[in-house]
């Protein structure tokens, strides 16, 4: 099919079956949700990562369970990020900041007493309303050139519009960055984060693959994109957020601007690693993965030992869907989220329990659904007096700790 950053012609890379939507939790176990398939395809004219089978963005996104852990690896992310912005003049204590995908505010709670002004975004109603109640003044909307327009007329324009982890989650991510250029002035910058392609296929995160992630970006597919609208990288930072993550600063291109070293460094090192061998590796490394896991958890299930998964993840409903996993497997998955907590897992039927049950009755494996807070969640595990479960780790490779 046709690369949606360049038109050009995409190959399929990867293909994990017929999954449905990640985050669509269910009230019933019986119910039958559907399934789309999760194809992943390569563009080699841009680089481009995307998913072959897009859902609407409405569907997706008007009704959402995903809050943003109240975590520790979270708020140090969000003083690194904060530093590294005001390292580079993208923020001042004087700047408007707008968040798009703002989600219940957690990052402008922490940016509210850091800047002059802080605006959010986010098209989910029950989301915006949580937000709102919190403090931070919520636009209830999809971002794009409509509502931009409206954000200049209300507000003005902003110094930084930050996006992160959404950027991906649009089947068109014109619509996105055409909305941020018409909205910034030649001075200000759009901050994107995402999940980091090349960590993906390098580190197997075939969890990453789920239809909100329509886009694994690179440098070198970042680049493509906004030069399409006038754009181009200030700098690019690395983060250890969801498995390691990808900070790019964007800006208008100007004659005179001079990007920071951290974008040909972080270039050459991407040119240098993701070639067609990487994405014929990652490929047999995940049915690898698959059979793996299915033979542990089949063994451990063989002699008794009981095993739950931990974090109600979308990475975890595409794991557990592809190596088809269900409650005759897994008993229970374990969720700090009070929305999460009661429903079943799409397709698995697993039932969403609170960390205070699992406590309780604790199994003798967790397998961590949610490893991108490997240290954070086992330490909490251990420290409220747990030290019988053990936990299998799903990625990079199958392992127990
Ligand atoms: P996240 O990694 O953001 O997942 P994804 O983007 O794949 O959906 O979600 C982390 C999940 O883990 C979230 O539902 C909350 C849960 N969680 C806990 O249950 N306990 C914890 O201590 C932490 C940090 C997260």
């Amino acid at each position: 099919m046709a690369c949606r950053i360049c038109g050009a012609h995409t190959r399929s890379i990867l293909d994990l079956g017929e999954s449905p939507p990640a985050n669509a939790l269910l009230s019933t176990p019986e119910t039958e949700p559907r399934s789309f398939p999760l194809v992943l395809e390569l563009c080699d004219d841009c680089g481009n990562l995307q998913l072959r089978d897009c859902l609407d963005a409405e569907d997706l996104y008007r009704d959402y369970l995903y809050v943003t852990p109240d975590s520790q690896l979270l708020r140090h992310h969000y003083e690194q990020l904060h530093a590294h912005l005001a390292e580079g003049d993208y923020i001042r204590p004087d700047s408007f900041v707008l968040e798009v995908g703002s989600n219940v505010g957690m990052l402008l709670r922490f940016l509210q007493s850091r800047t002059r002004k802080v605006l959010g975004i986010d098209p989910a109603a029950n989301i915006c309303k949580l937000a709102q109640d919190a403090g931070i003044e919520t636009m209830c909307d999809f971002f794009a050139p409509a509502s931009a327009e409206r954000i200049r007329a209300q507000h003005g324009a902003p110094d930084l519009i930050v996006a992160r982890h959404c950027m991906a989650h649009n089947a068109d991510p014109h619509v996105m960055i055409a909305a941020a250029a018409a909205l910034l002035d030649d001075t200000g910058h759009l901050v994107i984060e995402n999940a980091y392609g090349l960590n993906t296929v390098e580190n197997n995160e075939l969890d990453q693959i789920y239809h909100e992630h329509m886009f694994y970006f690179t440098i070198r597919s970042m680049r493509a994109l906004l030069a399409k609208h006038g754009m181009h990288l200030a700098s690019v930072l690395m983060s250890p957020v969801h498995g390691g993550s990808v900070v790019f600063v964007a800006k208008k291109t100007r004659p005179t601007d001079v990007p920071d070293a951290s974008v040909a460094l972080y270039a050459e090192r991407e040119d240098r690693l993701m070639k067609g061998a990487t994405y014929e590796r990652f490929a047999a490394n995940v049915r690898e993965l698959k059979e793996q896991l299915r033979a542990l958890v089949g063994d451990l299930n063989a002699e008794h030992k009981s095993v739950w998964t931990y974090g109600a993840t979308a990475k975890g409903n595409t794991l557990l869907n592809y190596v088809g996993f269900t409650r005759d497997d897994i008993e229970y998955c374990v969720d700090s989220t009070p929305l999460k907590q009661g429903k079943f897992l799409p397709k698995s039927g697993i039932r969403v329990v609170s960390e205070e049950h699992a406590l309780e009755n604790p199994p003798d494996y967790f397998l961590l659904t949610a490893w991108n807070y490997k240290d954070e969640i086992i330490g909490k595990v251990r420290a409220a007096g747990n030290n019988r479960s053990r936990f299998i780790i799903p990625v990079p490779h199958v392992h127990i700790v």
